[in-house]
């Protein structure tokens, strides 16, 4: 509706996690190398921990269209954390395009465990991405070690990707799941945005979507200082706030936000930023630096960019979400 008002090819804060439209961060960065490095290297375990809204689904999914360069790689991707170890084994079996219905426990195993070893044999990666992973029961986490302990003398047979809120890091960390905290190769955690982010966020955002730059601004560095004070870095507050701030500008034909939208906005939203806890909004520190090699994985992610904005359209999340997946191109 406002996308011709201000000049726009496309909603620019969408809420879906869409690759076409990350923007890259320092801590966005390094969680996907993290995760697309530890798929590639054979790790094993792969822990991803963010609070709400900071782009968890988004990364795994960036990091799907990623792995399907790589040709070589099967993956079965669990969204729903809720489910009893039986159901677990069956969506994932199912989800690698296995026959799973009808089938038990000890059957499933045999199935997963000859289909792993004849994937490593032939040189292939195998990879469990569990995301809302904090929804998981110990009992399933539990079970999800074991499958990491199929492996042979000198490679992990299933690469395995946790990802979900921080009550997860929380749920590792008690003495009942010590032997799978153990055997985590690779964590990095996401935090919310700080405000020189939160501005250039809203910029790439907005430019990813068409916006001119020679124009003046639709968020001005005032408008968008108030962005961040309502949204505590949060990216899906961003969007909300931002995404309601141009239906209200288009409203009153203003082409540029005033801060005054953002706060009514925000009143509406009840936004009174409380929603945080303190270590979300510091972001704890993550040890990862792949150096040189995060470089060459962003080249890479963004000529899948490129790519993807002039191809036909790509719709990876529904995809991921649909399952099925033997990544070939
Ligand atoms: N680096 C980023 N670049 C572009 N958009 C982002 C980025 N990080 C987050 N977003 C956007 O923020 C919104 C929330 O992201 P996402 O759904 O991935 O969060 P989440 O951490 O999975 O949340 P939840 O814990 O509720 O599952 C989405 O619209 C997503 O596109
Ligand atoms: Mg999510």
């Amino acid at each position: 509706m406002y996308k011709a008002f201000f000049h726009l090819t496309r909603n620019p804060f969408d809420l879906t996690p869409n690759p076409d439209c990350f923007v890259s961060t320092r801590r966005h960065n390094e969680a996907l190398a993290a995760l697309y490095y530890g798929v590639r290297w054979h790790k094993g375990f792969v822990v991803v921990t963010g609070e709400v809204g900071t782009g968890k689904t988004l990364l795994l999914r960036c990091l799907l269209r990623l792995l399907k360069e790589s040709k070589d790689v099967a993956y079965a991707y669990v969204f729903n954390g809720r489910l009893s170890p039986e159901e677990f084994l069956q969506y994932v079996l199912a989800d690698f395009g296995l026959p799973a219905s009808g089938k038990n426990k000890s059957e499933l195993l045999l199935d997963l465990s000859r289909f792993l070893v004849d994937r490593g044999s032939k040189k292939l990666s195998t990879v469990l991405i569990v995301d809302e992973a904090h929804l998981l029961s110990e009992e399933l986490l539990e079970e999800i070690r074991l499958l990491s302990n199929l492996e042979t003398t000198d490679d992990k047979l299933l690469q395995i990707v946790l990802v979900g809120q921080p009550e997860l890091d929380e749920k590792l960390d008690s003495v009942s799941l010590r032997q799978l905290k153990q055997r985590i190769a690779l964590r990095a955690q996401l935090a919310p945005l700080n405000e020189n982010e939160t501005r250039d966020y809203i910029e790439k955002r907005l430019q990813i979507s068409g916006a001119n730059l020679q124009d003046a601004p639709i968020f001005p560095a005032e408008t968008a200082s108030a962005v961040y004070q309502h949204s505590q870095g949060l990216p899906r507050l961003i969007n909300t706030i931002c995404e309601n701030a141009l239906i209200t500008a288009y409203a009153r034909q203003a082409r540029s936000v005033m801060p005054e939208i953002i706060h009514d906005v925000a009143r509406e939203f009840r936004l009174n930023g409380g929603a945080l806890r303190e270590d979300a909004v510091m972001g704890r520190s993550s040890e990862i630096n792949f150096g040189q090699q995060t470089g060459a994985m962003l080249d890479m992610f963004s000529r899948l960019q490129r790519t993807a904005a002039h191809g036909p359209a790509s719709d990876l999340g529904a995809a991921a979400e649909q399952g099925g997946h033997e990544l070939h191109i």
